[in-house]
């Protein structure tokens, strides 16, 4: 059985992360799509926003599994005993990121990174951006899956 794991801060998930898992998930037997922390930076939606936002709009994938965890993301891949990291590179900035990362991981628990190129139409994408658009009150029916469309506005209105 192919297993993954797309972790990410998912804060908000937009249309470009939806994009990633739709195609992921057609790719392996069993996705995991992993809530994990960024050290560097502080979430705006909690953790349980979060994940009710991934499994609102992953609810028709039924090999996608909503996951959040602590710590390290190789600890956690090797306790579920997911052997594959999928992330995906928008620009040559991302990429720069995802090869120091990957290659970290990699030293700590051999773990293989994969990578996917989002559509064109959504490379220009990223949550904080999303964000920002939400609090001034502009269209986030751009960015955001319709089926979220409405806590992830509210929640980023009423901020
Ligand atoms: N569509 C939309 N946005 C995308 C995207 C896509 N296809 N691909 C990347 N992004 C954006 C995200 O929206 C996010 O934007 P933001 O910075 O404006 O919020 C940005 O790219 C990168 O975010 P994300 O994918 O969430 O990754 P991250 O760099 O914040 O890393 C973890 C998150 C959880 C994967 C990482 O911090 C981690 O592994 N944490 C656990 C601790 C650990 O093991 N650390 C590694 C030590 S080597």
């Amino acid at each position: 059985m192919k297993r993954a794991i797309y972790p990410g801060t998912f804060d908000p998930p937009t249309l470009g992360h939806l994009t990633i898992i739709q195609r992921a998930s057609s790719l392996f037997d069993q996705l995991y799509v992993a809530i994990g922390q960024n050290g560097k930076k502080n979430s705006f939606f909690s953790i349980e926003e979060r994940k009710t936002f991934l499994k609102m709009i992953t609810q028709e994938l039924h090999n996608v599994e909503v996951v959040s965890f602590e710590g390290l993301l190789v600890d956690y891949a090797k306790k579920m005993q997911i052997p594959v990291v999928l992330r995906s590179i928008r620009n040559g900035t991302d990429f720069d990121e995802e090869t120091l990362l990957a290659s970290m991981n990699a030293k700590m628990g051999l773990l293989e990174t994969l990578y996917l190129v989002p559509d064109d139409a959504f490379r220009h994408i990223s949550s904080s951006l999303v964000r920002e658009v939400g609090r001034a009150g502009g269209p986030l029916h751009f960015f955001v899956p319709k089926a979220i469309l409405e806590p992830v506005s509210v929640g980023l209105c009423v901020s």
